[in-house]
C-alpha cells in the first residue's frame, strides 16, 4: 500500500457514514457494542474539523428504498447557491479539514460540481464524489481524473434483479462498468455495501468487487433515518458513536448536521452564519 493510500485510509477509516473497512470479512455492526457519545447537538460543538460531507443535492436518478437522505429523482437542488458552497468548502479548509466529500443525493447531477471540486482542490483539499457512477458525462469523467479526486460507491448485490428491488432502477450493470472503468484509470476508489434486505447477496457482491480488483471494501448495517426507517425511527442509536469527532455535514439547504445521518440534530445554518461559527 502507498503511503497515500495508507494517509487516505487513516482519514477515512470510521469517518465515512460509519464504514467499517475490512477486505477480509464482513462482520455486521454490532448495535449493543456501539458506545454513544454525543445525545444532542451541542454535544459536538466542540472539535476541530478534519472532514466535511457537502450534501449538495438531493436529487438522485434512482430511488432506493433505504436511503437515509430520502433523495430521488423529485428531490431539490435545495437553497444554496454555487457562491454558498464555494464559500462553505473555503470555511472548511480554513477549519483545518484535509478532505471533503461530495455527496447528495446524486452529486454528479449538480451542474456545478465540476467547479465545486476545483476550487475544493484549490484550497489545498483532498476531495472524494459518492457517486452511484449509474451516469458519468465525459467531462465528469475529466473531473474524476484529477489529481487529489477519489471515489466512492455503492454495491448491494451480484444480482441484477436484487441490485434494482434495491435501487429501483436497473443500476447494476452501470455501476459495475463505470466502477470497472475507474479501476483501468488508476482513479482510487472504495465501494459501500450496505446490507438493507434479508439473505442479501452482498458476500457475492463483495467476490464481484474483488474481480474487478477493488479491495477497498467496506460495509454497513441499514441505519434507520429518512427512508431507512423500519420499526426504530431516526436516534442516536443509529449512530457511530463518534459524533463530533472532527465532521460535520452541510446539507441542500445550507443546515448542518453532526455527520450526514443526524439530520435531526441542526448545529447551525451557513447560510447565516459561518461554518467556524457553527461548529465552535
Ligand atoms: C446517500 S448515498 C449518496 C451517494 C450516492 N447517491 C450513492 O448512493 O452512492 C451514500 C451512501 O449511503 C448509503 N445509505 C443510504 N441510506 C442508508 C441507510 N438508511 N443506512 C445505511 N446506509 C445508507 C447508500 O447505500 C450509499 O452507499
Ligand atoms: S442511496 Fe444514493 S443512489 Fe440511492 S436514492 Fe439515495 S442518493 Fe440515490
Amino acid at each position: 500500500m502507498t503511503e497515500y493510500e495508507q494517509r487516505l485510509i487513516s482519514l477515512l477509516v470510521g469517518t465515512h457514514l460509519g464504514w467499517r473497512y475490512e477486505a477480509r470479512a464482513l462482520p455486521r455492526l454490532p448495535r449493543s457494542n456501539i458506545s454513544i457519545i454525543a445525545s444532542s447537538g451541542e454535544d459536538v460543538k466542540r472539535s476541530t474539523l478534519k472532514f466535511a460531507w457537502w450534501e449538495i443535492t438531493g436529487r438522485c436518478q434512482l430511488a432506493c428504498d433505504h436511503c437515509y437522505a430520502s433523495s430521488g429523482p423529485n428531490g431539490s437542488q435545495g437553497t444554496m447557491t454555487d457562491a454558498d458552497w464555494r464559500r462553505v468548502i473555503t470555511q472548511t479548509r480554513e477549519s483545518g479539514a484535509e478532505m471533503g466529500q461530495f455527496i447528495g443525493g446524486e452529486p454528479t447531477l449538480h451542474p456545478s460540481l465540476s467547479d465545486l471540486v476545483a476550487h475544493a482542490l484549490d484550497t489545498g483539499m483532498e476531495v472524494e464524489i459518492y457517486t452511484n457512477l449509474v451516469h458519468v458525462t465525459p467531462a465528469m469523467w475529466e473531473t474524476f481524473q484529477l489529481p487529489g479526486v477519489r471515489l466512492a460507491t455503492s454495491y448491494y448485490s451480484d444480482h441484477p434483479e436484487e441490485h434494482r428491488l434495491i435501487t429501483k432502477r436497473p443500476s447494476l450493470r452501470a455501476t459495475t462498468r463505470n466502477s470497472a472503468r475507474l479501476r483501468e484509470l488508476g482513479i482510487p476508489l472504495r465501494v459501500g455495501v450496505v446490507e438493507v434486505l434479508e439473505r442479501q447477496r452482498s458476500r457475492q457482491a463483495v467476490d464481484i468487487l474483488k474481480q474487478l480488483g477493488i479491495s477497498e471494501v467496506g460495509y454497513d448495517n441499514l441505519r434507520e433515518v429518512g427512508r431507512g426507517v423500519r420499526e426504530n425511527g431516526p436516534d442516536v442509536e443509529q449512530l457511530c458513536g463518534r459524533c463530533g469527532q472532527g465532521q460535520i455535514a452541510v446539507s441542500p439547504t445550507g443546515e448542518v448536521w453532526p455527520c450526514a445521518f443526524s439530520r435531526w440534530m441542526p448545529l447551525g445554518n451557513v447560510r447565516q452564519d459561518s461554518l467556524m461559527d457553527i461548529a465552535r
